[in-house]
Formats: structure tokens, sequence, C-alpha cells
């Protein structure tokens, strides 16, 4: 079978598609046939070899989300069955031999029912992007019914999913993207309005939206440019979850003061397992309900994994870019 192999870590170049042994599932363990592999912002930095959570031994496939269908099932395991189609979500399950493959084997723990409306790509959106905007907005936030939430960066992966979420959850869905497109994907996906975060006066565009009281939660996807500016209109006693970040910035502590805010950090990878079963709970419910409908932005063939690293990281994003095997 073939899948991509990372045998050194580095640039998306390290990414190569060549033909893997198949792996065998072992006790506890399922294997499953890969039709769509979700590409991360996470998968690049494990690519990279200096991601704090997480360095796997070389070489290594990527991948932690993705969809297919159950090819064989290990000793012990009676929660899926060969035929049945699932989606992935293995960040975090120590068995998982990568979703960047046309076979992947992983924890039975990490595999779950596809409701047969969602396609195999959407499947592969699921993972860490439906369970991280869970964590952020319930886990994290505590979110309320009508209370007022910020996705300050709605348009990605996460982003779009947490609003879909926070809208089923009968909060005020405030979004921002930096393209029209992906201001109409966040709108669509039950934002009450949308600001570019591309433009210099988009938080005081938040303040007048709200009365001058600002939002009682902001999600925040890029920290290290936005969190001081997130305190200035920030509504008093509220919290910021941070999702993101990619530097840091020079930061005034008063501002916390003043507004009596909570600043909460967010890891997937720091979530109790009971936390993840709650989490991956809610979110099923809400793909079988359909509050909750993955959006995907684009396809790539799997051998173009290289392609999809250098995309994942780039502005303009909208929605899931997912790989498909050939
Ligand atoms: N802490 C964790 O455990 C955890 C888990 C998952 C993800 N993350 C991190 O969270 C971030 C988002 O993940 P993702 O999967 O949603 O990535 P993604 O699909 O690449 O989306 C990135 C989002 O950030 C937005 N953005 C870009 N510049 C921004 C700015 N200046 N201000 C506000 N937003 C901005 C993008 O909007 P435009 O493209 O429209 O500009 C887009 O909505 C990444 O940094 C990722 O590494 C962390």
């Amino acid at each position: 079978m073939y899948g991509i192999q990372v045998s050194e870590f580095g640039s998306e170049d390290v990414l190569v598609h060549t033909e893997l042994v198949v792996p065998q599932p072992g006790t506890g363990q399922v294997r499953v046939r890969m039709r769509a592999a979700g590409v991360n912002p996470a998968d690049t930095y494990v690519r990279s070899g200096t991601y704090e959570f997480f360095r796997p031994e070389l070489p290594y496939t990527p991948g932690f989300d993705g969809a297919g269908v159950v090819d064989q099932v290990g000793a012990g395991v009676d929660t899926v069955k060969p035929g049945d189609r699932v989606f992935v979500a293995a960040q975090g399950t120590p068995g998982c031999t990568g979703t960047y493959a046309e076979l992947a084997v992983v924890d039975a723990i990490a595999v779950h029912p596809l409701p047969a409306g969602l396609s195999f790509a959407q499947g592969a959106a699921v993972g860490i992007p439906c369970v991280t905007a869970w964590r952020a907005l319930f886990q994290r936030a505590r979110l309320q019914p009508g209370e007022t939430v910020f996705i300050h960066g709605a348009s990605g992966g996460v982003g779009l999913h947490a609003t879909q979420l926070a809208h089923a959850a009968g909060a005020v869905v405030i979004g921002s993207a930096s393209t029209p497109a992906g201001a109409d994907l966040v709108r669509a996906a039950g934002a009450a309005h949308v600001l570019d975060h591309g433009s210099a006066g988009h938080l005081d565009e938040l303040t007048r939206i709200t009365d001058g009281r600002g939002p009682s939660v902001i999600i925040e996807m890029a920290a290290h440019l936005n969190l001081e500016k997130d305190l200035t209109v920030l509504a008093t006693a509220g919290r910021v979850v941070i999702v993101g970040s990619r530097g840091s910035l020079d930061f005034t502590p008063r501002l916390a003061m003043v507004k009596e805010a909570a600043i909460l950090g967010l890891a997937l990878w720091n979530a109790t397992p009971a936390e993840k079963a709650d989490a991956l709970a809610g979110v099923a419910a809400h793909l079988r309900d359909g509050a909750l409908a993955p959006i995907v932005v684009d396809t790539l063939p799997l051998r173009e994994a290289a392609a999809a690293h250098r995309r994942v990281l780039e502005q303009g994003t909208r929605g899931k870019l997912v790989l498909i095997p050939e």
C-alpha cells in the first residue's frame, strides 16, 4: 500500500509518497481503509521536529484525522466491524500508524461511526478541528446560552466548527475572516456578524456591534498578534481562550486587571481521556442532528501532501484541507 513517509524532520520536502508495509491491527485496534485524511497545522509542527507535545520516532507516517471504511479489527474490538463507515480522531492515542496512507491502524477508541449524510472528506475534518472547538467553547470558556462569543479567526478548521457549535448552543456568534469567501462561510456557519481581521478597525466595529460591552468570550486563533487588543474589547469578567499562537508579543498585564479577565490556554494534548470522550460525544451528537456540518475547502491527492502542508499555513483559509489517497 502507498502512503506518506517522513524519514527526517524538516520542510515539506521530507513528505515522501512511497510504498509502505501494510500495518496489522493488534488487540484493541482497528485497520481503516482511508478514503480521506485531514490536514491540520499541527501536522506541520510535528513534521518540523520542534513540536513540544509530540516528536514521533522516525520514520513515521503523519496524520491524526481521517475517514474511511473499517477493513479489519483486532481481538477484543466490538465497537465497529469490517465495512463500517467511520471517522478517525487519533490525536493523543498511542497506536496510530498515521492517516496519510491507504491503510491506517488505530486504537479502537479513536474510531467513530460516520453519519450516513456525511462524506469521507467531511469525516476527515472532524477530529482535531471539532474536538478543539468543543474544548475551547465548553471545557475552557464554559460558554453559556445567550452569551456573545467572538471567534477571532473563524474561517479555518477550528473556527468554522466553533461557529457552528456556539450557534447551536444558543450563543450570539461574531466571527472574523480575512477574505470575502471566508466571511461567507463564517456567516453560513451561524455567525450574526463577520469582521475582517485584516482591517485595522475591526475591533472598533466589535465594540460597536456589542453596544460598547464587548464579547463575554473570545476564542483566539492568533494570540501572538491579537491578545493585547482582545483585552481592550473584552467584556468585564470575560474569558479569552488561546487556541493558536505562533510567536510572542508585548503585553500589558494591567489590561487583564482592568477587565478582571480570565486568559485561558488550550492544548488538546492536555485533555484527559474523560474530557476527550465528553467532547467527542458532544461532537458526534451534533454530527447526527446536523448542527455540525464539517466544511471542506479543498481536496488534494495524497501524493501532494507537501503542497497541502504549505497551504495549511497560508492566510486566506476557507475551511478544511483534505488529502485523498488515489
Ligand atoms: N491549542 C491546540 O490544541 C490547538 C488545536 C488545534 C489548532 N490549534 C491552532 O489553532 C490555530 C487555528 O487552527 P485551524 O486548524 O483552524 O487552522 P486553519 O484552518 O489554518 O485556520 C487559521 C485561522 O486563523 C485565521 N487568522 C489568520 N490570521 C489571523 C489574524 N491576524 N487574526 C485572527 N485570525 C487569523 C485564519 O483566517 P484567514 O485565513 O481568513 O485570514 C483562519 O480562520 C492554528 O494556529 C493551530 O495550530 C491549536
